[in-house]
């Protein structure tokens, strides 16, 4: 890396930030274009946020990427969101205008949707039913994209029925929340599967999910990508189904961030996937 005076400068915040793989990610893409620019890992307290996110618009920076527990207070820290942000609630992505505005965006249920085509092609979600276990901020994100890409049918079940409840209400009427002792009934019928948990990441135990009545060609996604394989893929894959990692999902969030700070649309290869992986075994 060399920069000059002139360098573009974006980054990702976050508490803790250290195992973001997104600095890893944004500069292999600066490098392969030859840009000049820089992407910087940003470890910020939820104190210091909105008046740090506002101070990196005014040294130069063109934006940056928010994780953990910054998602929430960057929807609220920003001048204007688009509808998909707000709807979720929460914010991943900030671009800084020429202006000075600070505009919000989420890409995390959109990077979901572009992963789940590029691995399933020919896949087709303008019927048919999901099932998404979690409500969290990722199963925000992702119930969103999967309501605007048309499924009929969503059912939530979480650990914490309150949570799948207001969530679902927010949704709207595709929307069925089941209870987290009936999950064994959550299957029946369903395309896919998603998890959305923290359940079966590295140092977790797995899902406690019994899959005897998951259709045979349901696709199982697990947002989970340390491991690469969790041990609801490989349950899944054991039974014939198809399974995809976590991983991509990241990797595609990263696309538009990217093109709004450094002028280009970096592609998502296995050549990239390979490399930002390697980046688990390495932090
Ligand atoms: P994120 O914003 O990344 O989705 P989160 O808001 O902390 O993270 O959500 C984590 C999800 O994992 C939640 O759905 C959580 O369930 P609760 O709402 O009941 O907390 C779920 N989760 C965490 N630990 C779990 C466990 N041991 N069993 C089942 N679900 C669990």
């Amino acid at each position: 890396m060399n920069l000059t005076g002139n360098a573009k400068l974006a980054g990702v915040m976050g508490w803790p930030v250290a195992h973001s793989l997104s600095p890893r990610l944004h500069n292999h893409w600066l490098e392969k274009h030859r840009i000049d620019g820089a992407f910087i890992p940003l470890a910020v307290t939820a104190d210091h946020f909105p008046h740090t996110l506002r101070v990196l618009s005014q040294v130069g920076f063109r934006g940056v990427n928010v994780t953990v527990p910054h998602k929430q207070a960057a929807l609220a820290a920003v001048d204007e969101a688009d509808d998909r942000a707000r709807r979720i609630g929460a914010a991943n992505t900030v671009i800084f205008r020429p202006d000075g505005s600070l505009f919000g965006t989420n890409t995390d249920g959109t990077g979901f949707l572009a992963h789940l085509h590029a691995s399933i092609p020919g896949l087709d979600l303008t019927s048919g039913s999901a099932a998404v276990i979690g409500a969290g901020g990722a199963a925000r994100a992702i119930c969103v994209a999967l309501a605007d890409a048309g499924m009929a049918e969503i059912r939530i079940c979480n650990r914490t029925l309150a949570r799948a409840e207001s969530l679902a209400l927010e949704l709207g009427p595709e929307v069925l929340v089941i209870n987290w002792a009936d999950r064994a009934g959550l299957l029946d019928e369903v395309d896919i599967l998603i998890n959305t948990t923290t359940q079966g990441m590295v140092g977790q135990p797995e899902l406690d999910l019994d899959l005897a009545t998951l259709p045979d060609q349901a696709i199982v996604y697990d947002i989970v990508y340390n491991p690469l394989e969790t041990p609801l893929m490989n349950k899944a894959q054991a039974r014939g189904n198809p399974v995809v990692g976590g991983l991509g999902m990241l990797l595609h969030q990263a696309v538009p961030g990217f093109s709004a700070w450094f002028g280009v649309e970096p592609e998502v290869t296995e050549e990239l996937a390979a490399f930002v992986s390697q980046g688990l075994v390495e932090r």
